[in-house]
């Protein structure tokens, strides 16, 4: 064995908040550091490197992020002491873009704040933090810059990716909705280019993936530039990503219901690539709210997109986000939220208190409603949703479904994979299928999973 690597291995720690976004741009962090000598490791202890890939969406995720930052501290302290070299901390993602000055301020053992259309710099960053601490780099906006520094030389790099995959395709948002601060830290709706996708995806399917998650903010305002120079819709991509060897399942996250135009409803009729299964969040049930959130669409809107969507595509499973709590709503308010959910029957769900965050309109808004009655809210609602989650996983019972395996379960042969709803199946002796897609038997459904068996034992 030789004692004198090329590069001497540094351990690299990288912690992820938030959402899929996030966690396609740490895969892309450690790409980007792999080159320097940075290994991937799954605890900070003892890492050389820690990135806190944060997320500002609601106070409780951003706040953690403080006492993260006070844990890291003071275990570097206690490296220091035991006499090994000194740990480099970065703060990454939403709270960085946000209020980078105010960690540098709270907490001074932070080495380095990079903002989300950064972190192609930091290589760069590292070097320089090496010489001069607590720098506070990438405040603007260029994600076209980031993507062509993040992706095309470094793709053939990363390694160990499974089964599926994210892959992000548009970034920003232009809506404004009045609690939400994506527009402020992730900046204007921006779309990559179709051929870049395509690329990225190809080389996926090339180490094995076989479904992949389109991620935006706004992923269905996808507008990237096309071969012929126009604008592609997101339709439209997915067809030509239908056409790579090797990718049977295409899912996309997260969408806005003003930009479900009809060639992907239609898409959703005609291309068997594209997933029964859809994150249409719309916030509240009533028109009042909706409005005072600048949502710019009303419940029966969203309720005729999904009967629309139903249309094309009968088995539709649905998935939402909702806030409860919002200032001003009031028990009539809520009731139509409840109400619109009863309707819209939604196969998993996502329902928050709302938090009122600096920067936005909402957060000054007058009556703000106060925490005891959003919580009970918040109760009413999930005890409703996840009453029609249960449902709908009951509901599979005895049917056959195409499940693609994606790892090994807890015990035995036992294997793990999705459902075309993106429901975890386990099923026994299966542990040789991962990778592939095989019809399975469901003979149970749970709360979050289903459970089910080979139809026949496959070769
Ligand atoms: N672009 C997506 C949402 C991204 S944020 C969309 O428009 O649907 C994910 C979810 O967090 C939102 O759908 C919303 O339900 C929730 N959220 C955003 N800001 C919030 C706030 N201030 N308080 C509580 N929940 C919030
Ligand atoms: Fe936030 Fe609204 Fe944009 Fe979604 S559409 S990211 S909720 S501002
Ligand atoms: Fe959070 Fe930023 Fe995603 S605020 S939800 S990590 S876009």
């Amino acid at each position: 064995m030789s004692d004198q690597p090329a590069q001497p291995l540094k351990r690299l720690h990288i912690k992820t908040y938030g959402c899929q976004m996030n966690v396609y741009d740490s895969g892309r962090m450690a790409d980007v550091l792999r080159p320097l000598g940075y290994v991937a490791t799954d605890t900070a202890e003892d890492a050389d490197f820690v990135i806190l890939n944060t997320c500002h969406i609601r106070e409780k995720a951003a706040e953690k992020v403080y006492s993260e930052l006070g844990k890291l501290r003071e275990m570097r302290d206690r490296g220091l002491a035991a006499g090994r070299a000194r740990m480099t901390i970065a703060v990454a993602g939403c709270v960085a873009q946000a209020e980078g000055e105010e960690i540098m301020k709270r907490q001074p053992a932070v080495d380095l704040v990079v903002g989300p259309q950064a972190y192609h710099q930091l290589p760069e960053l590292l070097t320089r933090t090496a010489r001069a601490r607590g720098e506070r780099i990438g405040a603007d906006f260029a994600p076209n810059e980031k993507f062509d520094a993040l992706t095309h030389e470094k793709i053939g790099a990363r390694g160990g990716d499974g089964v599926t995959a994210f892959l992000t395709v548009q970034e920003g948002c232009d809506k404004f909705c009045t609690f939400c601060v994506v527009p402020y830290t992730r900046g204007a709706e921006w779309s990559r280019p179709v051929a870049d996708v395509l690329a990225e995806a190809r080389e996926l399917a090339a180490r094995g993936v076989r479904e992949v998650t389109l991620l935006g903010q706004n992923v269905n305002a996808y507008d990237g530039e096309g071969p012929d120079g126009q604008p592609s819709s997101l339709a439209r991509l997915a067809y030509a990503l239908a056409e790579i060897p090797g990718l049977d399942r295409i899912r996309y996250t997260t969408s806005h219901p003003n930009d479900m135009s009809d060639d992907l409803i239609a898409a959703h009729g005609e291309l068997d690539a594209l997933m029964p299964y859809l994150h249409l969040p719309v916030q509240s049930g009533s028109d009042r709210i909706l409005r005072l959130m600048n949502r710019k669409h009303g419940r029966q809107k969203y309720l005729e997109l999904v009967e629309r969507i139903r249309d094309a595509r009968p088995d539709m499973a649905l998935s939402g986000d909702f806030i409860v709590g919002f200032p001003g709503e009031t028990d009539a308010d809520f009731e139509q939220t409840m109400d619109l959910v009863r309707r819209v029957r939604y196969a998993s769900a996502f329902s928050f208190m709302y938090s009122p965050r600096p920067g936005t309109p909402a957060a000054t808004m007058a009556a703000q409603v106060p925490d005891a009655v959003s919580r009970e809210r918040l109760h009413a609602l999930q005890a409703l949703l996840t009453g029609q989650q249960v449902a709908f996983n009951e509901a599979q019972a005895g049917r056959t479904l195409p499940v693609l395996f994606e790892r090994k379960g807890r015990h035995g042969a036992q294997a793990i994979g999705r459902s075309p709803y993106l429901q975890s199946v386990h099923v026994e002796d299966a542990d040789h299928l991962i990778g592939r897609i095989v019809p399975v038997e469901i003979e149970r459904g749970q709360q979050n999973s289903l459970t089910g068996r080979l139809q026949q034992k496959a070769a």
